[in-house]
Formats: C-alpha cells, sequence, structure tokens
C-alpha cells in the first residue's frame, strides 16, 4: 500500500511494471496490486479499506472472472476454440490415443512408455469388480430411478467399501483409488442402466478391453461372450476421450470444492457426479434429444427458434462459458456420428440437428451472444444410435470425465496453495432483530 498524496499523479513511483495502481476515490489513496499470470490475489484487495470496515472483496457470482487455481491439466482458448490435455490437441488425442492412455496422461502428466501403459491397464482391468453389496444396494433403487441419481450414490457408498481412501497424503493410497474409480465407474454406469431395464447385472469380462467390456455390461444377454462392433467400441471411445476433462467446469469446481475439505475422492467424485447432472452442465446431452425430440421436424424450427428469443426455450447443446467460438471437441463428435451411423442407420433427428445448426450459425440473436454448438448438442444423437435412453447420456459423460476429475483432485491436494474453499458473501438480510417467542407470536 502506499500513501501516496491524494493527486492524479500517474502510478506510484517505484510501482513494478506487473501491478495494478488503483485509487480508493472515498480515501484518495493509491494502491499498487501485483499481476501475476494475468490475475491479481483478490486477498491483495483486503488491504482496501474505509475507517474500520472490512477490506474490499470480490462478488462474482458463477466465478465469471475468477481463478481458484493453478493448474497444468488443461488448456483451454475459448476464442480460438483450442483444447489440450497436458499440452497435447485433443484433435490429435482423439485421432491417435485411447481413453486408458488419455487417462494415464490426464493423471500421471506425461504419455505413459509400454511398460507403464500394459501395467496401468491390467490394474485397471483387474478392479472393475465391486463388492457384492454394491449390487444389493443398486437392486434397492426404485425401478425407474435416473441412472444420475443411481451413479452419484454408489460412487459416494464406494467409500464405505474403501475407508482407507481418507488417508490422502498417501500417494500408493491416492494411486489404488483412482484406479478402483477409473476401473468401477462403468461397472457402476453399467448396472444403472440395466436396473433400469429390469435385466440382470453383467458382470465384468477381463478379456475385452476398457471400453468393450462397458459395452458387454450393458448389452450382454444370454450369448456366451458379447462382441461389439469394433467401430462403435472406437467411437465410444473417442467420446470418453472428449469428455475426459475441461479444466474448471462446474463439475469440476465441486469436486475441488468438495475435495479441499480433505475427504477421500470418492466422496469428492459422487459431488462431482450430482453436478454433472444439472441441465446446464452434463444434463444438457439428455436435454438435447428431448429439445429435439420436441420439436418435431425441420418445419417446427422458425417457431422453436422464436421461442428461445423471447425467453421461453434454450438452445440446450448451444453456447459456453468459455468457448466463444465452436466447441473444437462437437467439431469431432460430428464426424464420429457418420462412423457410428455407418453401423447402426442414421438418427432421423440429425436432420433437424443439422437444420437447427445452420439456421442459428446465421441467426443474428446467436451470433451476436456467440453462442455456437458445444459438446452436448451432437453427443446425444450418436448415444440414442448406440440405443442409449435419454437418461444415460449423462453417465456416459461421467464415465468419460472422472480421469480428469480425479487429475484436478489430485492436483488441489498436492497443492500448497489451496485452502479450504470458504467463499463470502454481500449479507442483504435482516440485521438486530428481538426474537418474539411463539406463545407471544401466535396469542
Ligand atoms: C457443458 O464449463 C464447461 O467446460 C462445461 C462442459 C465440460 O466439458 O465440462 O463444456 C460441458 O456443460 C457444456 C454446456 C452444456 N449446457 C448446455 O448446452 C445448456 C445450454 N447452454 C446454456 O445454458 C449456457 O450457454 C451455459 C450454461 C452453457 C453457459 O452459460 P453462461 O456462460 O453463464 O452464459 P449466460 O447464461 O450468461 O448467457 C449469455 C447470454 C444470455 O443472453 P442475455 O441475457 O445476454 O440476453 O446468452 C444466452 C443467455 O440467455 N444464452 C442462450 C443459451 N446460452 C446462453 N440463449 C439460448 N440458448 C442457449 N443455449
Amino acid at each position: 500500500m502506499t500513501d501516496a498524496p491524494a493527486t492524479d499523479a500517474p502510478a506510484t513511483a517505484g510501482a513494478s511494471k506487473e501491478s495494478l495502481t488503483v485509487r480508493d476515490n472515498r480515501t484518495g489513496v493509491e494502491y499498487d496490486l501485483k499481476i501475476t499470470d494475468n490475475t491479481i490475489r483478490a486477498a491483495d484487495l483486503g488491504q482496501i479499506k474505509l475507517g474500520d470496515q472490512p477490506g474490499l472483496a470480490t462478488y462474482d457470482p458463477g466465478f465469471v472472472n475468477t481463478a481458484s487455481c493453478r493448474s497444468s491439466v488443461t488448456y483451454i482458448d475459448g476464442d480460438k476454440g483450442i483444447l489440450e490435455y497436458r499440452g497435447y490437441p485433443i484433435e490429435q488425442l482423439a485421432e491417435n490415443s485411447s481413453f486408458l492412455e488419455v487417462a494415464y496422461l490426464l493423471i500421471h502428466g506425461a504419455l505413459p512408455t509400454k511398460a507403464e501403459y500394459d501395467a496401468w491397464e491390467h490394474e485397471i482391468t483387474y478392479h472393475t469388480f465391486v463388492h457384492e453389496n454394491v449390487k444389493s444396494f443398486m437392486e434397492g433403487f426404485r425401478y425407474d430411478a435416473h441412472p444420475m441419481g443411481m451413479l452419484m450414490a454408489s460412487v459416494g457408498a464406494l467409500s464405505t467399501f474403501y475407508p482407507d481412501a481418507r488417508n490422502i497424503t498417501d500417494p500408493d493410497n491416492r494411486h489404488i483409488q483412482m484406479v478402483r474409480m477409473i476401473a468401477k465407474m462403468p461397472t457402476l454406469g453399467a448396472w444403472s442402466f440395466r436396473h433400469a431395464q429390469g435385466k440382470p447385472f453383467i458382470y465384468p469380462d477381463n478379456d475385452l478391453s476398457y471400453t468393450a467390456n462397458f459395452l458387454s455390461m450393458l448389452f450382454k444377454m444370454s450369448e456366451k461372450k458379447y462382441g461389439a462392433d469394433e467401430r462403435l467400441v472406437k467411437a465410444l471411445d473417442t467420446l470418453f476421450i472428449l469428455h475426459a476433462d475441461h479444466e474448471q467446469n462446474a463439475s469440476t469446481n465441486a469436486v475441488r470444492s468438495v475435495g479441499s475439505t480433505q475427504v477421500d475422492p470418492y466422496s469428492a467424485v459422487a459431488a462431482g457426479v450430482g453436478a454433472l447432472y444439472g441441465p446446464l452442465h452434463g444434463g444438457a446431452n439428455e436435454a438435447v434429444l428431448r429439445m429435439l425430440r420436441r420439436i418435431g421436424s425441420k418445419q417446427n424450427i422458425p417457431a422453436f427458434i422464436e421461442g428461445v428469443k423471447n425467453g421461453n426455450e434454450k438452445l440446450m447443446g448451444f453456447g459456453h462459458r468459455v468457448y466463444k467460438n465452436y466447441d473444437p471437441r462437437a467439431k469431432i463428435i460430428k464426424k464420429s456420428a457418420e462412423d457410428v451411423f455407418a453401423v447402426t442407420g442414421t438418427n432421423p433427428l440429425l436432420e433437424i440437428a443439422l437444420e437447427l445448426e445452420k439456421i442459428a450459425l446465421e441467426d443474428e440473436y446467436f451470433v451476436k451472444r456467440r453462442l455456437y454448438p458445444n459438446v452436448d448438442f451432437y453427443s446425444g444423437l450418436i448415444y440414442e444410435a448406440f440405443q442409449f435412453p435419454p437418461e444415460m447420456f449423462t453417465v456416459l459423460f461421467a464415465i468419460g470425465r472422472t480421469p480428469g476429475w480425479l487429475a484436478q483432485w489430485l492436483e488441489l491436494v498436492q497443492d500448497k496453495d489451496q485452502k479450504i474453499a470458504r467463499p463470502k458473501q454481500i449479507y442483504t438480510g435482516e440485521r438486530g432483530l428481538d426474537f418474539v417467542p411463539s406463545s407471544e407470536r401466535w396469542a
């Protein structure tokens, strides 16, 4: 803080170039705030006071312009439509890698050697089973329970099967819990699906790859071995890669916030599943399908667009807090759709989606607000082609996002800068009221 005289003097003498000089016009005092990584520390505003009032804080609903952490996991440039995991462009990973390799990359920070990958794949494969009590726990849900509610509850329940997961400072313990979660998420997701379908649960088949095993637990019936079409396995594996991480989105923020209390990773990830469930976040892919079905035909699109403009509708699958350009994942998913439809036949709703996108990309309302298709706009069409019901779409998102949530959680628990998440508020309620007992109030 500098007690510079209340003048219009330029930057405070001696202030470093990488700083902000702010003048509190209430007192005429000027302050130099250090700029680091294009941010100022909100805590530095605390020195700016008027009399005995508390120092200044920032007010940022939805953290629209607030960095909560330093992270090296994922980089996004929203204006340029760039997404990189640990520095690798998503386009290259989607084209040339596998979901398990990307999961290794996100968590370990580097691509694996062959030996490291083989060990990783072996560990994941041999941790896909869950305790039999988890099965009976899941059988207790209502017949029509939403799979995301079941997934959120069963991930949280895993914390009771692995109480040693609370020891979050032990690297080996952290490792085995992360392996378990990545390995078991498909089992829990598949069993949520089978429960809703009233079908028997299928156990993991360790002869199959991660994604082929997931498809087997979803769709196997009386056949000895379930053999999914390799093109579908590849398409779903690519979709998992595209969903694997996305810096500080709402569900990752939930995982970090809950994880900041030093709770076990299962409880932190269960919070992430809950956040992802919402229609503004991961639940959007389910909402897109319902929206397309409701539109029903290309002829109804103009009326629907009018509904969006007058605030009665939201164009689900469009818009993004960060991408003010086309979501790079949506581009790749659109391409994956062709591979899937070559096997399953085209989804009739695709025509409506393509026409909706075409109109929206030319319409001033959307152009002005820089609203483009996001990851959820086309993914639902592919999932439906896989014969998934819409309520399963976000479960698929959660399976893909699990390594990202864990990589972010791991970064959090090792970050010396991090503290328990406890934001301030602006109090708008009453003060100093005298309590009147109900016997008098109701007399
Ligand atoms: C995901 O954060 C992530 O990284 C998320 C994600 C990930 O990988 O983790 O990318 C996954 O969640 C993708 C987003 C899926 N959600 C949807 O498709 C739901 C529809 N989209 C919106 O609800 C919205 O675009 C959000 C929630 C995605 C972003 O909201 P913001 O950043 O808070 O933007 P906003 O609501 O302030 O909107 C700015 C303007 C507003 O208009 P005005 O008030 O200025 O007139 O754009 C309008 C909004 O009304 N707007 C939309 C719209 N999205 C924003 N209008 C119509 N339809 C939309 N979809």
